[in-house]
């Protein structure tokens, strides 16, 4: 850890909340009555575009980090993505969401505020929030998102919804736990939607799990959407949609390389590919080099001799059976509350407490 977020942390202990949240370093705008949010105002050791991907573009296996993928375009791709008829996950996960009015009740017990990890058009949020308003006279709701849609689908839940107070952040998940962690006696409802969680490794995958769980008071419940090992063709047509808006979605990472950072890929110089590894349960999604070339990105001092097939990693979506689910998230501080399901046993939805 750096000198500046080690200190940051030993302050966090010492400070309250508000001038917590002017340590680390965010101003708050106001966007309506009941809209406002943060955003960092100065980075503080955060390592910029350029240098996240100079970074992990270099080494043997180049990648590009996946958050990369949710600039304006890429968050408007994805949001197509979960339209498709092939990506079963959004729909699934809807599903199970809707029949969560009438089970869900039970676990809350008083006030809870909906915290949201990564809430993008945050549609599926709605489904929660429409349960929350039922037993609350007001729901406190903040999403924590990298991306700056989460202003514009605020501003569209505010007028929606009289009952909902929306504080935003707009950062990564890991400040975003640290500004919640604190933040007042309010039980919190914290949800991570979309099979999001997959996106992690299994090592960066348990880390994140223990942080969540320290950003926890005894009291706060943890919702996941998890998908489920099935059968592969499943999974493959999932990740290939016949549209190829996957692709599209894919290779947008480039576009915006080339617009942020000067880079001159040709995306028609690259596919697609996504497949499914059996062995560990998870889509590897790349982009595969059509011939031999060298790219140019003036703005991150690099320049790529990348090799005809070769494959550029950009993300991986990880498959989790029952049994791991609760193996996982036992060993990470966490009390199972209840999995549910859909009928065709494509996805999950869980509910932990902190043990
Ligand atoms: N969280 C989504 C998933 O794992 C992300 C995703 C869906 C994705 N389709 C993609 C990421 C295609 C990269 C490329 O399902």
């Amino acid at each position: 850890m750096s000198k500046g977020l080690y200190l940051v942390k030993i302050l966090v202990q010492f400070m309250s909340v508000k001038t917590l949240q002017k340590e680390l370093g965010y101003t708050k705008y106001t966007l309506g009555e009941r809209l406002s949010y943060y955003e960092p105002s100065k980075n503080i050791s955060q390592k910029t575009f350029a240098q996240e991907l100079s970074q992990s573009i270099k080494q043997k296996q180049k990648s590009i980090n996946p958050k990369f993928f949710y600039d304006e375009k890429g968050s408007k791709l994805f949001e197509k993505i979960c339209t498709l008829p092939e990506y079963y996950l959004t729909r699934s996960e809807t599903n199970i969401l809707k029949q969560l009015d009438g089970k869900l009740q039970s676990y809350l017990d008083g006030n809870f505020r909906l915290v949201e990890l990564g809430s993008g058009s945050a549609q599926k949020t709605r489904i929660l929030i429409d349960i929350l308003t039922k037993s609350q006279k007001h729901v406190e709701y903040f999403p924590i998102d990298i991306s700056n849609t989460l202003k514009n689908s605020s501003t569209v839940l505010e007028s929606d919804y009289k009952k909902l107070h929306i504080t935003g952040i707009i950062d990564n998940y890991e400040n975003g736990l640290e500004f919640i962690k604190n933040y007042d006696d309010m039980k919190n409802l914290i949800v991570f939607l979309g099979s999001s969680f997959g996106n992690f490794d299994p090592e960066n995958g348990i880390k994140f799990l223990q942080k969540i769980n320290s950003s926890m008071k005894k009291g706060d419940l943890f919702l996941v959407g998890l998908d489920l090992v099935k059968d592969k063709k499943i999974l493959h047509e999932a990740y290939n949609d016949l549209q190829g808006i996957t692709a599209q979605f894919n290779l947008n990472i480039l576009t915006r390389i080339n617009s942020e950072l000067g880079g001159n890929f040709d995306t028609r110089k690259f596919a697609h590919h996504a497949v499914y590894n059996e062995n560990q349960n998870k889509i590897e999604i790349y982009l595969r080099s059509l011939v031999k070339q060298t790219v140019k990105i003036p703005n991150a001092n690099l320049m790529l001799e990348i090799d005809e097939d070769e494959l550029i990693h950009t993300e991986n979506s990880y498959k989790y059976t029952i049994s791991q689910i609760k193996q996982m998230f036992t060993s990470t501080g966490y009390q199972i509350e209840e999995i549910w399901s859909d009928d065709k046993r494509y996805y999950s939805l869980a509910l932990f407490s902190k043990k």
